[in-house]
């Protein structure tokens, strides 16, 4: 594992701050560690219409690609909490669980993903988020 828990918690904490999320007040960030030792950070960000409305996951996963990335995610660490305060853990939506997979599956990893709320952080694998998941691989 190249990539630190608290660190990258920390680097979603950061990202938490630039949320876009006037409708909710629910700020989340999220940093995704790649196998090279770097980070891609996002934050949500809302639309007045409501449903157009990105989460930090699906952002930083279209940050990344649009960087070049097509693999490599090793780790993933979410932080959500209304106008930023912490709370209870947050688990990337069914969503942003589907794209988080697109990535991952591209490299052929299973990242851990770290949800941080106030008093714990829960560690699953994406693969246990998204079991029998369906992906690039399917359209071989
Ligand atoms: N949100 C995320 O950014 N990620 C998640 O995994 C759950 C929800 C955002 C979307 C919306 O801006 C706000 O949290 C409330 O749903």
């Amino acid at each position: 594992m190249t990539h630190d828990r608290d660190a990258l918690i920390a680097a979603a904490k950061a990202a938490q701050a630039q949320a876009y999320a006037p409708y909710s007040n629910f700020h989340v960030g999220a940093a995704l560690g790649f196998t090279d030792g770097s980070v891609v950070t996002a934050a949500n960000t809302e639309n007045a219409s409501y449903g157009l409305t990105l989460c930090a996951e699906t952002n930083a996963v279209a940050q990344a690609m649009s960087e070049g990335r097509r693999g490599g995610l090793e780790a993933v660490a979410v932080v959500g909490g209304t106008r930023g305060e912490p709370g209870p853990v947050v688990t990337p939506c069914g969503r942003c669980r589907q794209v988080l997979n697109e990535l991952a599956q591209l490299g052929g990893t299973d990242p851990v993903i770290w949800c941080a709320g106030a008093d714990e952080v829960l560690e699953l694998q994406l693969s246990a988020l998204l079991p029998y998941a369906f992906g690039p691989a399917n359209l071989g």
